[in-house]
């Protein structure tokens, strides 16, 4: 339940406040006036395991030392010179170099996840053959909110789509698989028409691509399906994108999710996990696409908030963090006990449709029941709202609920979410097994 100071200040807030806020805030209706590590503090005193990381931001947790320290210090000497170079700036070139693959050289710095797919859009125009003015996306994929990442938009999600300019492929969802087919006897056949695709189209500039479909639920693809279409890519001079915004900086123990997969991507855009939730962006790419002199026209990776110089401390501070407590070995640590339990809670609750996930990301589908499948929001809703109550945040988006830990949360910590999950999936449909 929402507390009474907590209801009071929503009550004065709504007075004014625009309707539109996402279902998570409106269904949780909370007000939160702390966060430490993975625990939340709301107005009202209660507190909170936070498995969603803030909005899937909080890597190294809330307000972790290292990175306030960092950002206290920017915040006493220096916030804004437009996109001159500052004293951090280099190291996190270098950070970044280090931490990705070899060829992905070059970087430019924005503020949000929405801005880079912008930058990254761009780039691609600038380099882009005569004739190749479309881009390939994939259903089910989710990419921002601003036009050009709306465009890539093809799924059901009110007014965010806006299909414009691209050309839609098939997502590896085995679980709603779109040509009602079972994996592995499919023989990923979505990755073959994608393939076809992508051969017989000779307009297609780029395919923009999350490697683990995130805000679609975690849709983590079976072997074989990026394989497939990365090599049809390159074979047909299409640009690879990796829309890493989500995935990106560690959160499937690699520092990108296409390194899983064996995808070498000509861009990726990486936002949320970089700075620690502070608003920055960097689009990473090869030097060939981003030294272009097409693409490196003056101008082209600068404005008012890129490359701030409060988002780049942020963003340093992070990654050295990530690369000095070798966070990503952790995420595939704290990945298998979370695999581990997310299994048991699947195997008890007949509602639990599919657990699925990697590293320390991890989706939970909501169904009726298991032989039709039907989505069930309702059942989602309701344990999510009777985890909030238990003390348990948790990311909700339709009939899924994500579960994203802060890497660096207690193992101890994470088990305690579980049980706190399990106990709301008992209170949600009346199991008190
Ligand atoms: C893969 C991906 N790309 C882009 C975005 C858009 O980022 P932002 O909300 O910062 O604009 C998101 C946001 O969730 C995302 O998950």
């Amino acid at each position: 339940m929402t507390g009474p100071r907590q209801r009071e200040l929503l009550e004065r807030e709504s007075a004014h406040l625009a309707p539109g806020a996402s279902e998570e805030s409106a269904l949780g209706r909370r007000v939160f006036v702390e966060g430490r590590g993975a625990v939340l503090t709301d107005l009202d005193g209660n507190q909170y395991i936070d498995l969603a990381a803030g909005t899937l931001t909080q890597s190294l947790g809330h307000c972790h030392p290292e990175v306030v320290a960092a950002l206290t210090e920017q915040a006493g000497r220096l916030w804004n010179v437009h996109d001159f170079a500052t004293a951090d700036r280099a190291a996190l070139c270098e950070l970044l170099a280090e931490l990705l693959p070899e060829e992905l050289d070059t970087y430019a710095f924005f503020s949000t996840g929405a801005e880079v797919v912008e930058a990254a859009l761009r780039a691609v125009a600038a380099v882009a053959e005569p004739g190749r003015g479309r881009i390939g996306a994939l259903r089910h994929g989710f990419h921002g909110k601003t036009q050009g990442a709306r465009m890539l938009v093809h799924w059901d999600i009110g007014h965010q789509a806006f299909s414009g300019n691209s050309v839609l492929g098939y997502s590896p969802y085995c679980y709603r698989c779109p040509l009602e087919l079972e994996y592995p006897s499919c023989g990923v056949r979505c990755a073959s028409l994608v393939r076809r695709h992508i051969a017989e189209k000779p307009n297609i500039s780029a395919l923009v691509f999350e490697p683990v479909l995130g805000a679609a639920g975690v849709i983590v693809p079976p072997p074989g399906y990026w394989e497939q279409i990365a090599d049809s890519c390159r074979e047909n001079g299409v640009l690879l994108v990796a829309d890493e915004v989500l995935t990106g900086g560690g959160r499937t123990g690699t520092f990108l999710a296409s390194e899983r997969f064996g995808v070498e991507p000509d861009l990726v855009t990486l936002a949320k996990g970089l700075a620690s939730g502070f608003p920055f962006a960097a689009l990473a790419g090869r030097s060939a696409v981003l030294r272009h002199p097409e693409a490196g026209r003056a101008g082209s990776t600068a404005s008012t908030y890129a490359n701030n110089p409060l988002g780049i401390a942020a963003a340093k501070a992070t990654l050295e963090v990530v690369r000095r407590d070798t966070l990503l070995a952790r995420v595939t640590e704290l990945g298998a006990v979370l695999d581990e339990r997310l299994a048991e809670l699947h195997a008890k609750y007949e509602v639990l449709g599919e657990v699925r996930g990697l590293g320390l990301l991890h989706g939970l589908e909501f169904v009726h029941d298991r032989t039709s499948r039907r989505p069930a929001p309702e059942i989602a809703q309701a344990v999510y709202q009777h985890a909030l109550d238990l003390g348990l945040r948790t990311a909700i988006g339709g009939h899924v609920l994500r579960l994203a830990p802060p890497f660096t949360i207690d193992r101890a910590l994470l088990e305690e979410g579980v049980a706190l999950l399990d106990r709301a999936l008992e209170r949600a449909t009346g199991d008190t097994r």
